[in-house]
């Protein structure tokens, strides 16, 4: 048996980069079996390598042996080919294949490996079984779909690389065996077999590495770092994810933005888009006013707060609490919904924030027809818009502690809002196909993916597609109703604001943050803050989180340390490196867009993990299982 059926047979040209240009030329193929068309005396194999497909021709009569080996391959058979370039007669030209004009006369055909029947073909377009899908991931991954997804990735990373580099970022590693970090989540956990009953915890960010660099002087750090979290996954959370993490030195927070403004635009060119900057820039309470949320999607249009067109006594009819706002949600072109679409929209609702929804409006108006009148006209609403009201409920009371604090929102208002903008939010994406303000993002991908040949973009404008913005000046802390104890709204190295600093223990909901968010269609990007630089401080904002001295010390002693020789001011930011590509990549979920991705259990079902240890691993590490 020939062991190697390769032999010292080379390659010179990848599948999908041939031309006209190469008419008469000899060339050497080699790749899968994407299909194979028998027609008797012609046997066709469309042959498919990363670069893309090309269609190879076995005549009975000029090659009589590679004819009749063809007839034996079937898809996903390995295949070395050796031929000729031929221009495809003027009919049989397709105009759909990069390589539609030419086609390979063959003289010698090798197979150099067969493949089982697959459980689904690479070379449909889309698999309905995800499942599936990530167990045989190899043979997803040959699929042209996600093959242009892992480039655009390496694209977008080598980009961005390439940019921070330019402008003085050193890129440095940090340890994965490390000690817990605050950034909120659960700890994956490593036990140490040397120090029984001792544990490392992967990261859940480089976070007190890069500020540790930024003491030591290395002035600007960043790293394409791989974080790992124990958290609920949703389509945009994966357990083990990559953060883009960078950090400076001596930074106000406009010189974050610029270098994150920089290495996006270098990131969407590098998909063949152009990214307008600097972005636009809202606080944290203009955002949850304006969208109901601190990630607004800019597309669609903003919420409107109506209160003001009802009387009280209407209110107090309507049993809306007259201290809250009232919001007109309105989502265009939707037009008016039938009792039983209302109906089937009620659970896109959350209830559980303590307000009440009014998605009926043309009973309202039998009521209050002025201020219905009114309303429309503040929303800019046509009859052809869906319209609906979100306001605080009297009878269900919002349990938060109602604190007004120096004009800034309370928990209630911000309750409010968050349901009016969740439901603006899940109504946009259930009528999409009707108001269309999403299309414009998806033409800006396929347009930039269709004018791309062999991954080489020609950049597209992408100017109405994609919104950034900085959201600025969120609170310092969120209240944990669970704990009832004050938690950092980012992470406890965050700065304050210095004219909030007074009020840090006497009044900490009223407090904002030197921290800052980039969000984009409704998808946080990226968050970060300048950060806090004296040991002080530092102890304060631990006092503020109700934290004792000992258990700051137990926690981030040797951070507290390093914090007495010499810290200067510092701050940086993290983005999610999946979720750009993802949004660049026009898709839905960050499976689609990480090459070995978890599912929403965190298993990873082609290698089966987690999976049980050997008994033999167990005491190694001293471990015992418990029953319960
Ligand atoms: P933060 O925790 O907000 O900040 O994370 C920054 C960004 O990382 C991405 N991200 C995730 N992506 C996929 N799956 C996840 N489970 C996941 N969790 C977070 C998001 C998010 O905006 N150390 C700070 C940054 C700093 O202060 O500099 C941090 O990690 O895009």
């Amino acid at each position: 048996m020939e062991l190697d059926l390769l032999g010292n047979l080379q390659r010179t040209h990848s599948c999908g980069e041939l031309r006209p240009s190469a008419d008469s030329q000899s060339v050497v193929v080699m790749g899968w079996v994407n299909r194979r068309r028998d027609h008797g005396n012609l046997i066709f194999l469309d042959l498919r390598d990363r670069s893309g497909i090309v269609q190879i021709v076995l005549d009975k009569e000029l090659c009589p042996a590679a004819h009749a080996k063809a007839e034996s391959v079937r898809p996903e058979y390995v295949v070395a080919v050796q031929g000729k370039v031929r221009r495809r007669d003027a009919a049989a030209v397709n105009p759909n294949m990069p390589t539609g004009e030419i086609e390979i006369d063959v003289a010698e055909l090798r197979i150099l490996n067969d493949a089982k029947t697959p459980p689904f073909s690479p070379a449909e377009d889309a698999i309905g079984n995800e499942e599936v899908r990530l167990k045989y991931r190899y043979l997803d991954l040959r699929r042209p779909a996600m093959q242009r997804n892992v480039v655009l990735r390496h694209k977008i990373a080598f980009a961005i690389r390439q940019y921070l580099s330019d402008v003085g970022f050193l890129e440095i590693e940090t340890p994965y065996m490390t000690r817990s970090t605050p950034e909120g989540a659960r700890d994956y956990l490593v036990p140490s077999r040397v120090h029984p009953g001792e544990f490392y915890a992967l990261p859940q960010s480089p976070q007190m590495f890069k500020q540790i660099l930024m003491i030591s002087g290395l002035d600007r750090y960043f790293q394409i770092a791989r974080c790992f979290r124990d958290e609920d996954l949703r389509a945009d959370r994966q357990p083990e994810f990559t953060q883009i993490d960078l950090e400076m030195t001596f930074p106000q927070q406009e010189s974050v933005f610029r270098v994150v403004e920089g290495f996006l635009a270098a990131a969407f060119a590098a998909a063949g888009m152009t990214l307008p900057i600097p972005f636009s820039q809202i606080t944290y309470d203009e955002s949850v006013r304006r969208f109901g949320s601190d990630k607004p999607d800019m597309r669609l249009p903003e919420l409107v707060d109506v209160r003001s067109v009802f009387a009280a006594g209407d209110l107090e009819t309507l049993l809306i609490d007259p201290s809250l706002p009232v919001i007109a949600v309105r989502v265009p072109k939707v037009g008016e919904l039938s009792r039983k679409e209302r109906e089937e929209n009620r659970p896109l609702f959350d209830l559980r924030k303590g307000a009440k929804l009014i998605d009926d409006l043309k009973r309202l108006e039998k009521s209050f027809p002025a201020a219905v009148a009114k309303i429309r006209e503040l929303a800019h609403a046509t009859q052809d818009d869906l319209l609906v009201i979100v306001a605080g409920d009297t009878s269900t009371r919002i349990d938060a502690s109602d604190t007004k604090i120096a004009g800034r929102l309370s928990e209630r208002e911000i309750a409010v809002y968050s349901a009016a903008g969740g439901l603006r939010m899940e109504l946009s994406k259930k009528y999409a196909e009707r108001h269309g303000a999403f299309m414009a993002t998806e033409r800006a991908v396929q347009e930039a993916a269709s004018v791309s040949t062999n991954y080489a973009y020609v950049p597209v404008d992408a100017g109405e597609a994609f919104f950034p913005i900085w959201v600025t000046d969120f609170p310092m802390f969120e209240h944990d109703a669970e704990t009832g104890r004050w938690m950092p709204s980012h992470h406890p190295f965050t700065a304050p604001h210095e004219e909030d600093m007074e009020r840090l223990v006497s009044d900490p909901a009223s407090v904002r943050a030197r921290y800052y968010d980039l969000a984009m269609n409704g998808l946080e990007l990226g968050s970060g803050s300048i950060r806090i630089y004296r040991k002080d401080v530092q102890a304060k904002i631990f006092q503020s989180l109700g934290m004792s001295e000992e258990e700051a010390k137990e926690r981030f002693g040797f951070f507290l340390e390093a914090l007495e020789y010499g810290t200067p001011p510092h701050g940086g930011i993290a983005l999610g490196l999946d979720r750009i590509v993802m949004i660049l990549a026009g898709a839905q979920s960050l499976r689609e867009v990480i090459a070995f991705p978890k599912t929403a259990k965190a298993v990873d079902l082609m290698v089966d993990a987690p999976s049980p240890v050997s008994e033999t691993q167990l005491k190694e590490l001293q471990i015992q299982k418990r029953r319960s």
